[in-house]
């Protein structure tokens, strides 16, 4: 097994207009030069319309581009989707696919994921695949049957390490400034990773993220857990001194 590197992702959401994006973007490319944690990959996921725009100021910054979902077909009538080969084109190397807000608010089902996940993958991209239970399903005490399910039915066939990192965002966390406890934390994460031996090759290898706000006062000792290998970090993406604390966290 190689040393996983970690990867701290930014998702912007629906966040940014070109000004603010640039100014961000080209803060965290010349902290990342000037000074860059060791092993640690630093991913930006802004809104489609500033792709190419973020690209343009992180190109060479060693800062990795990545789009927030993509459709599950290469092209065609789908208003409004934006298709794997696209994202490829703007540069991107990376794709989050089923984010919980896509499963809720756009209904998309774990074969939906699976199928827009296989398109990234045919594009050249690494799926993001998120999973994450709801406050009811833990509550329940099922947050490890739901993820479980979730991950059998949106990991494509013929996934590997090298097309796979798997986010896990318990859906009460996003947002909220709840993080889930560092125990249940490193509990999923092991659960994830024992999972992952029976859908893809090579699961000692993929990058387990943990996600749900996610911000400098809690980054350390949720980066510091074994199973952790990185973070997906929404709101605080968006403050670069937030962000690069994420980062630094890692050390
Ligand atoms: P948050 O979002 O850090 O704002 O909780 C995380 C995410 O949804 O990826």
């Amino acid at each position: 097994m190689a040393e996983r590197r970690l990867l701290i992702a930014g998702n912007w959401k629906m966040n940014g207009l070109r000004s603010e994006a640039v100014v961000l973007a080209s803060d965290l490319a010349s902290r990342l030069q000037q000074s860059g944690p060791d092993g640690v990959d630093l991913l930006l996921c802004p809104p489609a319309t500033l792709v190419w725009a973020v690209g343009q100021v992180v190109e060479g910054s060693g800062v990795l581009l990545g789009g927030q979902d993509c459709h599950a077909e290469a092209k065609g009538a789908h208003t409004g989707d934006i298709a794997a080969p696209m994202l490829a084109e703007a540069g991107c190397g990376f794709v989050i696919v089923g984010h919980s807000e896509r499963r809720q608010n756009h209904r998309e089902s774990d074969p939906v994921v699976a199928a827009k996940a296989a398109a990234a993958n045919r594009a050249g991209l690494t799926a993001i695949i998120c999973v994450g239970e709801t406050e009811a399903e833990r509550d329940r005490g099922e947050a490890k049957a739901v993820v479980a399910r979730q991950l059998a039915g949106s990991i494509p066939p013929g996934s590997s390490a090298a097309t796979t990192v798997i986010a896990y965002e318990p859906v009460w966390a996003i947002g909220t400034g709840r993080s889930a406890s560092i125990g249940d934390v490193a509990e999923m994460h092991a659960h994830i990773r024992v999972e992952l031996d029976r859908h893809l090759t090579g699961a000692l290898d993929v990058r387990i993220l943990y996600g749900g706000s996610v911000k400098p006062g809690n980054a350390r000792e949720l980066l510091a857990l074994a199973d952790v290998d990185g973070a997906l970090v929404g709101g605080a993406s968006l403050v670069a001194d937030d962000f690069w604390a994420i980062a630094l966290s890692c050390r």
